[in-house]
């Protein structure tokens, strides 16, 4: 929620990227299987993969290996203009475990938080590409529900190990932007509902125009370009906090954004999408026993996560009503915690009663509402959204948002302020990065199909 991915930018090479495609390393993404189910024939398994995010990627020009972007900031001779950047700029393939710490076995995804090769490589976003291996896979997940196991246990305070869906074209924008020869096959098109505005390429064009370099992260900046769109966030979590939380926007489909005019930023309300969501975080609504380790879910050790997307008509066609979540822990069922907040019902799930009664008792804003709540969100689930698996540290907030008290300046007491044990100054990114470079999170055994047809219970 709270300045979530914005301006993160989590690291990467010192060098650069582009929309090209280079040749350098070849482009061998890592085999992951996961599993289609039916409730009639059981579950069938799927041979994809998976791809680095192009954000992470060196990009040199297309005629030799001079870095197109260097730390943070652009060659201007190469890139005088968004333009001339992308046909000049080629994104090289990716050497997954030494350079990014990214690693796959069967059904079983790993992602380290910090490599150290030539240079340091902090955090990594992926993607499932379908089993052609052309595009990214498509989830139409109305009406049915997504599964994974997870591994928490490694994700201290101020980490976030996150998987959801994001409105992107499976092609990466190949199509729709002729200056994109890169394409899914190097992770481009990135969204999501904070409108991004570190993302180096955004339709066929690199983000040149009014180009900052962070001033806390050495490899990251912000452009004049943002890119957003529907997000719906099933896990974000380390091994104190979970939050499952929609954001939907006003638009459909990936639609780029203009600085100081509909990619929020300083007018956090005034972007395309609903940067808060509506968020189901235990903890932060009122039970603070559910999730931790030895909890009810006991982060120690590996659970399922089990996600179910109903609509009012319990078809695929119907309107989204109802976000379910529930969890498996040795061969238990655990259903979600209910509501303990004065003013509220006891829900266990996300609808639209929820997200009304959350927003006045925390006196929230109704940006979920405002960006049409789950209807929105359920037309871009109707529409496909693609898979996307990452671990991030958070320079804007320290994952405050997620694990402690937040905003810091508030009442702990008051509803909605406390989300988790996490102290007030953890997750500083430096010393996150330092003090938990070998922290890692393992993704495995994922499922997708009809409610119910994921899971079993002892
Ligand atoms: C920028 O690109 C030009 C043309 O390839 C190259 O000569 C120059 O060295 C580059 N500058 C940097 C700082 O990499
Ligand atoms: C949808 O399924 C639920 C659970 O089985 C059931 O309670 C409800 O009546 C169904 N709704 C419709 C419109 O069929
Ligand atoms: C609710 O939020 C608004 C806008 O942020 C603020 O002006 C108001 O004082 C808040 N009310 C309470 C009771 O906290």
């Amino acid at each position: 929620m709270f300045n979530k991915k914005a301006l993160t930018l989590f690291s990467l090479l010192a060098v650069a990227c582009g929309q090209q495609a280079g040749t350098q390393t070849a482009e061998t993404h890592p085999p992951l299987t996961w599993e289609s189910c039916t409730t009639a024939g059981g579950c069938t398994q799927q041979s994809s993969s998976v791809v680095l995010d192009a954000n992470w990627r060196w990009v040199h020009v297309t005629t030799g290996y001079t870095n197109c972007y260097t730390g943070n900031t652009w060659n201007a001779t190469v890139c005088p203009d968004g333009t001339t950047c992308a046909q000049n700029c080629a994104l090289d393939g990716a050497d997954y475990e030494g350079t990014y710490g990214i690693s796959t076995s069967g059904n079983a995804l790993t992602l380290n938080f910090v490599t150290n090769s030539a240079q340091k490589n902090v955090g990594s976003r992926v993607y499932l590409m379908a089993t052609d291996d052309t595009a990214y896979q498509s989830f139409k997940l109305l009406n049915q529900e997504f599964a994974f196991d997870v591994d928490v246990s490694q994700l201290p305070c101020g980490l976030n190990g996150a998987v959801y869906f994001s409105q992107m074209d499976t092609d990466g924008g190949a199509s729709k932007y002729p200056n994109n020869k890169a394409g899914a096959k190097f992770g481009t098109g990135y969204c999501d509902s904070q409108c991004p505005q570190d993302i180096k390429f955004i339709n066929g064009q690199a983000n040149v125009e009014g180009w900052a370099p962070s001033t806390d992260d050495p490899n990251a900046g912000t452009g004049d370009m943002g890119t957003c769109c529907n997000e719906m966030d099933v896990w974000e979590a380390n091994s104190i906090s979970a939050a499952v939380t929609p954001h939907p926007c006003s638009v459909q489909g990936q639609t780029a954004c203009t600085a100081g005019t509909n990619c929020g930023g300083t007018n956090r309300y005034g972007s395309l999408c609903d940067p808060d969501g509506c968020d189901f975080n235990s903890y932060r609504m009122g039970d603070t026993t559910f999730y931790g380790p030895s909890m009810t879910v006991d982060t120690g050790s590996k659970f399922t996560v089990v996600t179910q997307f109903l609509t009012n008509d319990n078809t695929t066609t119907g309107t989204l009503s109802e976000i379910r979540r529930l969890y498996v822990q040795n061969g238990q069922v655990i259903q979600n915690s209910k509501v303990n907040i004065p003013g509220m019902d006891a829900y266990d799930s996300i609808t639209e009663d929820f997200c009304d009664a959350q927003k006045a008792a925390f006196n929230d804003t109704t940006s979920f509402q405002n960006n049409g709540g789950l209807t929105n969100m359920g037309t871009a689930m109707g529409s496909g959204m693609v898979l996307v698996l990452s671990i991030w540290d958070d320079y804007a907030a320290q994952m405050l948002w997620l694990d402690s008290d937040y905003p810091t300046t508030a009442d702990p007491t008051q509803p909605g302020v406390a989300r988790g044990t996490c102290a007030t100054d953890s997750g500083n990114p430096e010393q996150v990065e330092s003090a938990s470079a070998s922290a890692s999170v393992t993704y495995s055994n994922i499922k997708f199909g009809d409610i119910g047809s994921t899971y079993t219970s002892n």
